[in-house]
């Protein structure tokens, strides 16, 4: 049995309530708000959103339990946490490192998006979004932006910065306090968004765009929405399981890992419930890309009584969640360091931010027309930022999500998970089998499907 007390009180969570406010917060972030609206426009809405939700309870909840889990009971960020449940196996280690690469790769690209929503904050309070009716002038704000070295750098030093800082605070004057209030103001705004997008006349064409049948759904759809499901729960990479880590012995694995994943699904459905009627009713294409909430919102905020502050709030929200999920993306190398080297907590999210944010300088200067940008694009066919993307969602994290499912579902004893997933016999004997076959073979199979083996 692992030692509870490795971890002292401090590094715990004060309540579970704090875990699923501040794993919710890592869970809802730009993949919910920013993210998801426009794959789903791109992959043509109705059956790219029934295939999402089929991987978040088939694929996504059994992997999410299985990280609070292996988290729970090591009491250890990802390398040690396999190390000490497989008897310091060399090769699940080498899982728990992929997992802490994966979110380096990742926040380098996130936080340049968050530095979007900081600049479009920054924008909103300055009153400098374009007072116009007309979509043409929010699509042209965005494209300057997206193109423009300077302003990328900039909001992405900004954004990393504020992001360091709070993981230095650490557990629970840091993440908790922040996902506890970030998660509550972002549900009162998006459910008054979506009380304002159902008075819409785009309402009704936006419900059938996303759940009726849609056309041209491929297999490439199928491995974007299974790969979004990882990332959206961010499952595959050890953020669950290391905060997981932070648990105390009495508090509920199932039951949290449930909210959680409820909480973030709950609120991708709902950002498409608020983006697309809005979409349909200004005459706007669905596919439009990454720049889609950039868009449409600030048009549809601006034309009502209080869209300053509208847009203020939104936009504030927006960046918040992107900044709860960031920082659960640099605590996993963070706390890899602490544990594996011994290092203070100021030093290893230094560092690690540090790195994070020089190698994120090819993403912010992606948009434009240097090597990292056009010259990439014309020979592989996508940018530095689009390149590290694809990378992790569609591969590296569904690859992780293979890996902790069979170490949960054959490495470690069953007695370990049977205290703690065996409170519900019949649940139990499903997440077992879900674990051990159809998760890692699921995976297997879009994944060779998408390549055009199968
Ligand atoms: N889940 C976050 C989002 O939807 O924006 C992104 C993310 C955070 C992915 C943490 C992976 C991760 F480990």
């Amino acid at each position: 049995m692992i030692d509870q007390e490795t971890r002292t009180v401090s590094n715990h969570w004060q309540s579970p309530l704090g875990f699923v406010a501040a794993a919710a917060g890592s869970a809802v972030g730009l993949g919910n708000i920013w993210k998801f609206p426009y794959m789903t426009g791109q992959n043509g809405g109705g059956t790219f959103v029934l295939f999402y939700l089929l991987s978040i309870v088939m694929l996504g909840f059994p992997i999410m339990v299985a990280e609070v889990m292996v988290g729970k009971i090591s009491q250890s960020s990802p390398v040690r946490a396999y190390s000490r449940l497989s008897n310091h196996s060399r090769l699940w280690q080498a899982l728990g490192f992929v997992g802490v690469m994966t979110g380096f790769i990742i926040l380098s690209y996130y936080s340049v998006v968050g530095g979007w929503t900081l600049h479009y904050l920054f924008l909103s309070v300055a009153r400098e979004l374009p007072q116009d009716s007309q979509p043409q002038a929010y699509a042209d704000l965005f494209g300057s932006l997206y193109q423009s070295v300077r302003l990328n750098i900039w909001w992405h030093s900004v954004f990393m910065g504020i992001t360091i800082l709070i993981v230095l605070r650490g557990v629970r004057s840091g993440i908790e306090w922040v996902g506890k209030w970030g998660m509550l103001a972002l549900l009162v705004l998006l459910v008054g968004l979506a009380i304002y997008s159902s008075t819409l006349p785009g309402f009704s064409t936006a419900l059938e765009f996303v759940f009726g049948h849609s056309e041209n759904f491929t297999w490439t759809s199928a491995l974007e929405a299974l790969g979004h499901a990882f990332f959206s729960l961010s499952l595959g990479m050890g953020a669950m399981l290391t905060y997981g880590s932070y648990l105390q012995r009495r508090d509920k694995v199932l039951t949290t890992s449930l909210a959680i994943a409820i909480a973030d699904t709950f609120i991708a459905i709902g950002a498409c419930l608020v983006l697309f009627p809005i979409t349909f009713s200004v005459g706007l294409e669905p596919a439009a890309g990454p720049g889609l909430v950039f868009i449409n919102i600030p048009l549809a905020l601006l034309q009502l009584p209080f869209g300053y502050i509208g847009s203020i709030l939104f936009f504030l929200l927006l960046s918040l969640a992107a900044l709860t999920s960031a920082i659960s993306l640099l605590e996993v190398p963070t706390a890899f360091l602490i544990d594996s080297l011994g290092w203070s907590r100021r030093l290893a999210a230094t560092v690690c931010g540090g790195i994070i944010y020089l190698l994120g300088f090819p993403s912010a200067v992606s948009g434009g027309e240097g090597f990292w940008g056009e010259g990439l694009k014309q020979t592989l066919g996508m940018n530095w930022f689009d390149s590290a993307d694809y990378l992790t969602t569609n591969w590296l994290l569904p690859l992780g999500g293979i890996g902790i499912s069979l170490f949960v579902g054959w490495r470690i004893t069953a007695e370990q998970r049977k205290t703690e997933l065996g409170s519900i016999p019949w649940l139990y004997s499903i997440l077992v089998l879900l674990l051990r076959w159809f998760v890692p073979i699921a995976i297997v199979f879009v994944m060779l499907h998408a390549l055009k083996v199968l």
